[in-house]
């Protein structure tokens, strides 16, 4: 079983939008997917109580407690996502002591980057100690042709000392939208949008993290 996690303390920042479809991605190959939903808000829940009888989702549990965690042994799955919460630094170090992969999911402006440095700094605690974790940036809601996300994807603002996914998400209504109706951008006919999901397990799984 590999767990993967989605993170980053601030909010807003796309954790669920990434975590759901990536989820969604892996079950339509025909892995065993559940999506643990670690938020008390509850937002990967929600989609999937939204979700319209002909749409494949994976199964979302709730372990929004980091006590709850230790029952993502018992599951039966190839992958668990995990999908965090903001400003929870309790569950961030609890989740980023169970996971393989971490993705940190930025938006391209200052506000992101500044906030994520909590999450990065946990994540290279447990390498400093010989914990084994792969963790990058993956960038969300990249606009194509705009200074701001060439300078994030051209990496210049990232002193962390953490890589970051070439593959990014762009901005597209297809993934507010998905989330809204309770489906995956695979339910959709945005092929673009399942493009840029498709890129990044591409990506993990070329670098062996998936
Ligand atoms: N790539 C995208 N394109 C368009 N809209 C997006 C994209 N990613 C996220 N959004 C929208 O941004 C909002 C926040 O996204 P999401 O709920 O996934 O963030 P989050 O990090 O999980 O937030 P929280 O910290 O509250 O859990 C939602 O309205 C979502 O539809
Ligand atoms: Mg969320």
């Amino acid at each position: 079983m590999k767990i993967v996690a989605f993170m980053n303390e601030k909010g807003g920042s796309g954790k669920t939008t990434c975590a759901s479809n990536f989820a969604t991605h892996l079950l339509r190959r025909g892995f065993k997917v559940v999506l643990v939903d670690a938020d008390p808000q509850g937002t990967a829940r929600d989609w999937f109580a939204a979700k319209p009888p002909e749409a494949k989702l994976p199964v979302v549990i709730a372990l929004d407690r980091p006590q709850m965690l230790s029952a993502i042994a018992t599951l039966d799955a190839d992958y668990v996502i995990v999908d965090t919460p903001a400003k929870a630094a309790d569950m961030a170090a609890a989740v980023i002591r169970i996971a393989h992969t971490v993705l940190v999911v930025i938006q391209p402006s200052g506000a992101d980057i500044w906030a994520c440095a909590p999450t990065v700094k946990m994540i290279k605690a447990k390498q400093d100690l010989g914990g084994k974790v792969d963790a990058a940036f993956l960038v969300n809601r990249s606009k194509p042709n705009t200074k701001l996300t060439k300078l994030v994807k051209e990496g210049e603002w990232n002193r962390y000392a953490l890589e970051q996914l070439t593959a990014t998400i762009s901005d597209r209504t297809a993934f507010a939208q998905a989330l809204t109706d309770g489906v995956s951008v695979y339910d959709t006919i945005n092929a673009d949008a399942k493009t840029d999901i498709d890129k990044v397990v591409a990506e993990l799984e070329v670098a062996r993290w998936l």
